[in-house]
C-alpha cells in the first residue's frame, strides 16, 4: 500500500472521519524508523526523554540542545509520521519572542513538523503568535510533567467539578489560540469524552480514557523498557528489558566459554600470509 507523508489536514480529517489517531514517543533513529514502520500518525519527540533517556528526575532539566539533538534523530528515521518536537521548560515560558524563536529552532535545526507546548489559557498568547508564525502548534493540558511541582506531584488532574470545568476551559482556548491538535495527559476518562466532543481539533489522550480521538504512549513505557515507575494509564505491550538482560547474559557466557565469536564470525588470513607468517602462529 502506498503511503503519503501524515499531514496537518490528515490529522484534522481524521477526527471527523472517525479514525482512532495513533502518536507514540521517539527518541532516536532506530525508534523512529521502528515507529515509522508500524505505522503510526505521529511521532512525538517528547521531554520525556529527560526521564526515559538521560535519566533525570524530571523534565524540568531538558534543554533546547537535547530537544534539537534527539528531534535530528527522529527526523532521519521517519518518512511518512508528523514528527512533533517538545519545546522544553523555559524555550517558551519567558516571552513570546523567545517562543517564536525556539518553535522555530526546533523546526529548522530539529527538522520537526510542527511543536507541542504545555500550558492552558495563560499560555493562548503565545501559541497564537507561533501559530501565526508559521508553525503549527499541540497543546497540552491536563497533568503538565515540566509544572508538576506546581500541580502536586505526577498525578491525575481535574478530578473534582472545578478541576474539571478549568482543564475544559484550557483546552477550549488551546483550540481557540490555533493549535491543530492537543493531548490531553492523566484526567477522568469521563473529562476525556467530554473535552473531546467538545474540541473541533482532535484530542490526544494519554490516561485521558478510550474516547479521546486518538492515543499516545511513551514507547519506553509501552515496551517495558523504563520500569523505574509505570504509572496506572500505561499497559505494557512488550517486556523488552528481561529480553536485553537474557541477550546479555547468554553473550557474556559465550564469550567466557569462547563459543563466540564462532568461525562465521571471524575473518581469515589469505593462504599466502598464512604461510608466510606460520612461525608465529
Ligand atoms: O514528553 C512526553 O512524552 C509527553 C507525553 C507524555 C504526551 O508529553
Amino acid at each position: 500500500m502506498s503511503r503519503n507523508p501524515v499531514t496537518i489536514m490528515d490529522i484534522q480529517k481524521a477526527k471527523t472521519e472517525g479514525r482512532k489517531l495513533l502518536m507514540i514517543t521517539a527518541y532516536d533513529y532506530p525508534m523512529s524508523q521502528i515507529a515509522d514502520a508500524a505505522g503510526m500518525d505521529m511521532l512525538l519527540v517528547g521531554d520525556s526523554l529527560g526521564m526515559v533517556v538521560l535519566g533525570m528526575e524530571s523534565t524540568v532539566g531538558v534543554t533546547m540542545a537535547d530537544m534539537i539533538h534527539h528531534s535530528k534523530a527522529v527526523r532521519r528515521g521517519c518518512q511518512y509520521a508528523q514528527v512533533v518536537t517538545d519545546m522544553p521548560f523555559l524555550s517558551y515560558n519567558t516571552s513570546i519572542r523567545d517562543a517564536i524563536y525556539n518553535a522555530g529552532l526546533l523546526m529548522k535545526e530539529g527538522g520537526a513538523d510542527s511543536v507541542k507546548l504545555e500550558g492552558g489559557a495563560d499560555f493562548a498568547p503565545t501559541i497564537e503568535a507561533i501559530v501565526k508564525a508559521g508553525i503549527p502548534v499541540c497543546g497540552h493540558v491536563g497533568l503538565t510533567p515540566q509544572t508538576t511541582s506546581a500541580l502536586g506531584g505526577f498525578k491525575a488532574q481535574g478530578r473534582d467539578e472545578a478541576g474539571a470545568r478549568k482543564i475544559l476551559e484550557d483546552a477550549l482556548a488551546v483550540e481557540a489560540a490555533g493549535a491543530y491538535t492537543l493531548v490531553v495527559e492523566a484526567v477522568p476518562h469521563e473529562l476525556g469524552k467530554m473535552i473531546s466532543d467538545n474540541l473541533r481539533i482532535p484530542v490526544i489522550g494519554i490516561g485521558a480514557g478510550p474516547d479521546t480521538d486518538g492515543q499516545v504512549l511513551v514507547v519506553n513505557d509501552m515496551i517495558g523498557l523504563f520500569d523505574r515507575f509505570v504509572p496506572k494509564f500505561v499497559k505494557q505491550y512488550a517486556k523488552l528489558r528481561p529480553v536485553i538482560i537474557d541477550a546479555m547474559l547468554a553473550y557474556k557466557k559465550e564469550v567466557q566459554e569462547k563459543t563466540f565469536p564462532a568461525p562465521e564470525h571471524c575473518f581469515n588470513l589469505t593462504k599466502a600470509a598464512k604461510e608466510a607468517l606460520k612461525d608465529l602462529l
